[in-house]
């Protein structure tokens, strides 16, 4: 039997869902599934085959997924992007899913100018690497039909969104992107062109995140073989570096859902990651609508777990790294380093080559940390048992606030980076031959 379950799912146009192997793992002819899954594309389906394969030879293989769409479905059976557009009555449509309100509320909201698409980059409705750079690359097509045909209108809108966040190279790479899209090309065609380069951006980074999965599954799976029977390889994880953070998968956690597809025994460690919480908000919440075991923690817990034998790997995303391999991720990442290196856990950092900026060697100095505002030190938000979300301040007024977002784990505390090309060394030879020197596919 080569599906479990052929079933519809809620996702727009003609889609089919195959389910496989959650429970038998036993099939997989892959070749067979490869039939139906071309024969299901020819006919114009969104197919989606998710959950490891394994062959008849025991082999286990990758998972498979829509080739079209790349889309996996998260939410109550349906399938979510963070970014994506919706055709509706001859016009196209930009949305997103507003991840200030998670895991509260699911709200999908529109955005329909340069200007929403730089408040929502700003503001945090959209975070995360990958996803900022996706979501800044529909920015410019809404820019190239806002500019009417004026370079310098087009290059100012640009401006705008370059200037939301300063940390992830994903943003400046998505906008450098989209203007080497219309080089050249004629005013009329700008629009129509950006919009395309968007997609391909949009879907480059969701196979690149399915990819960092099927390259870091490998070690899941070793300490997983040499794990004493029913025990389950224990992961710590900060920020969200999730599906949420990209417009799919993720790439921290691509392994972590590759490795539980694969039917290996994880559980996470998931830091809750102050201020803005998104290990405890966002990560915890995809985690759970997967079925994945996992613990949330308080930021100062994860050295005395590392000491206690309680982790066995560490495995964060990165906003940008330099090509000698430093890595600026999430505030609090650095002391998660430090402790790993001290307790001889494995430290790796996954991330799209979109994040690689091949201008900086050092990060420490070089990269543009963002401080955002003291509120989100001075305060929080949460929801009461009656249900109502609250705004609350934990300082008393006055008092004095410092709110860095991102630090900067130097190469030698990293074990290892994972990239949709390989896993590789954090050194500027070792990520040059995998890299090749650039960030283009
Ligand atoms: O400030 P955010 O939420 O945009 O932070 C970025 C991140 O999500 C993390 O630093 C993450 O680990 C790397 S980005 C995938």
């Amino acid at each position: 039997m080569i599906f479990q379950a052929l079933r519809s799912c809620n996702h727009s146009g003609k889609t089919f869902f195959l389910e496989t192997c959650r429970d038998c793992r036993s099939i997989a002819n892959p070749i067979a599934l490869s039939v139906v899954l071309i024969a299901l594309h020819a006919i114009g389906s969104r197919c989606l085959a998710v959950n490891c394969l394994r062959s008849n030879l025991g082999k286990t293989l990758q998972a498979a997924w829509c080739l079209r769409c790349h889309c996996y479905v998260k939410i109550d059976g349906k399938s979510y992007r963070t970014v994506w557009t919706e055709s509706a009555e001859g016009h196209v449509n930009l949305k997103i899913i507003d991840q200030r309100r998670l895991p509260f509320a699911l709200i999908i909201e529109e955005l329909g100018s340069v200007e929403d698409v730089a408040v929502a980059i700003m503001d945090m409705h959209v975070r995360g690497a990958g996803c900022i750079g996706a979501t800044a690359a529909y920015g410019v097509w809404l820019a190239a039909k806002e500019c009417e045909g004026s370079r310098k209108k087009l290059d100012s809108l640009c401006t705008r969104l370059l200037c939301t966040r300063p940390t992830a190279s994903n943003l400046a790479w998505a906008v450098k992107r989209q203007l080497k899209a219309i080089e050249g090309k004629p005013a009329e065609h700008w629009a129509e062109l950006t919009l395309h380069e968007a997609e391909r951006i949009a879907d480059e980074d969701s196979r690149w995140c399915f990819s960092i999965g099927r390259h870091g599954l490998p070690l899941i799976e070793e300490i997983a073989a040499a794990k004493p029977e029913g025990g389950a390889v224990n992961i710590l994880t900060h920020c969200n570096a999730g599906w949420l953070a990209f417009t799919d998968w993720g790439s921290a956690t691509a392994p972590i859902y590759a490795a539980h597809h694969a039917g290996i025994d994880v559980h996470v460690w998931v830091d809750e990651t102050r201020p803005r919480n998104q290990g405890a908000r966002l990560t915890s919440w995809e985690l759970e609508n997967e079925g994945i075991p996992h613990t949330v923690i308080v930021d100062n817990v994860g050295g005395h777990l590392m000491q206690n034998g309680k982790v066995d790997m560490v495995i964060t995303g990165a906003d940008r790294v330099t090509r000698r391999g430093d890595v600026c991720n999430k505030i609090g990442t650095y002391l998660k380093a430090l402790a790993a290196s001290d307790n001889d856990v494995p430290f790796y950092v996954a991330f799209p080559s979109s994040t690689l900026d091949w201008d900086i060697d050092h990060g420490v100095g070089n990269i543009p940390i963002e401080q955002r505002a003291n509120e989100e030190v001075s305060r929080i938000e949460g929801v009461l048992d009656s249900g109502e979300i609250v705004d609350i301040s934990l300082l008393e007024e006055g008092i004095q606030t410092a709110n860095y977002a991102f630090d900067v784990s130097p190469a030698h505390l990293i074990t290892g980076l994972i990239t949709e090309r390989g896993i590789c060394r954090a050194s500027e030879d070792d990520i040059k031959a995998m890299l090749g020197g650039e960030n283009e596919p």
